[in-house]
């Protein structure tokens, strides 16, 4: 299986711009949909359930008739006290792309299919992606070494490998992948998708504050730090905002520092992926989307050119 039906209508570029918490909101998903790639945020970026609903009918009255499909990310876990009345409201409103993380859940599975949606679920290890499998999700969203946020730490060209030889779903790579060069390459190592999130927080819909984007315009790969310390669980975040807020990077805790709440964290310290390398400037999303299309088309040229 490549890309499901129902996904393929309206999309140029297989490439999912993908949720991110506080930073991708309606506006960075409208133009990514009107631009033809599949915009996504997680419901948790509203404040509420009935905030979340609002934001999908606001949505859905801006997609042009061609746009490509939209996606929302719910975390499937015991600590997420939305997940009930959040998922209820996807499918009411019938969303198209629904991204699970931490749990794979067949009954969330069995909801989203019986409305006709797709479920991807996210994962950075096999163990996880066999579970995932086995729950029947469409497809699995592979995030591998180097990130943003959440990053798992194998290899993706391993990754895809090992995954591939049991999954024949659709396969989503994420990771570094910043510009359309890096599409053509994960699609040319057996991905049906590009996820990118690092490249998106730079647009001028991203919610990010100025200095957030302009951060990590300026951030090479060596500029980030992989650290358990702002959230409990390892995740990659800008060197320069972790000591913007007095924490020396070179003597982190393996645990949570005390930061208050998870968002009061994400809020304070940024996070972004080593794929900072690869972007280079605060753009819309609408150019943005264009510029990975003609990249990608360079890219696929200059593979035929070196063909032998
Ligand atoms: C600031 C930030 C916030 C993120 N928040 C979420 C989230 O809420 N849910 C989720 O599934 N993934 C989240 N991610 C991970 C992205 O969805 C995606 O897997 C990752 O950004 C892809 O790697 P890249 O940043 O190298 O392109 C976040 C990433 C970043 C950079």
């Amino acid at each position: 299986m490549a890309i499901p039906a129902s996904l393929q209508k309206g999309l140029k570029l297989p490439v999912i711009a993908a949720p991110m918490f506080l930073v991708s909101g309606p506006d960075l998903v409208v133009e990514a949909c009107n631009a033809g790639i599949i915009g996504t945020f997680p419901s948790l970026n509203q404040r509420t359930t009935e905030g979340y609903r609002e934001w999908l009918h606001d949505i859905k009255a801006r997609l042009n008739p061609d746009a490509a499909a939209f996606g929302v990310n719910h975390i499937v876990h015991p600590t997420n006290p939305r997940l009930m009345a959040d998922m209820m409201v996807s499918v009411e409103e019938k969303v198209p792309l629904i991204i699970t993380s931490l749990g794979a859940v067949r009954d969330v599975v069995d909801a989203v299919h019986g409305y006709g949606g797709v479920v991807f679920h996210d994962i950075a290890n096999v163990r996880h992606a066999r579970k995932a499998a086995q729950a029947g999700v469409d497809g699995l969203i592979l995030v591998a070494n180097g990130a943003g946020g959440h990053a798992g730490v194998i290899n993706p060209f391993a990754l895809v490998e090992e995954v591939r030889s049991f999954f024949d779903g659709t396969i989503i790579l994420s990771g570094c992948l910043s510009t359309g060069g890096d599409v053509a390459a994960a699609i040319m190592m057996g991905a049906d998708f590009a996820y990118m999130g690092t490249r998106f927080i730079s647009t001028t819909e991203s919610m990010a504050q100025p200095e957030y984007k302009q951060m990590v315009v300026e951030a090479g790969a060596s500029d980030i730090t992989y650290t358990p310390a702002v959230s409990g669980i390892p995740a990659n975040f800008l060197t320069p905002s972790l000591v913007a807020n007095g924490i020396d990077p070179k003597s982190l805790p393996e645990h949570k520092l005390d930061m208050a709440d998870e968002a009061k964290a994400w809020k304070t310290v940024w996070s972004a992926g080593q794929g900072s390398a690869g972007v280079r400037d605060v753009l819309p999303t609408a150019q943005l989307v264009r510029r990975l299309a003609d990249e990608f088309t360079q890219a696929c040229d200059k593979f035929d050119k070196k063909r032998l």
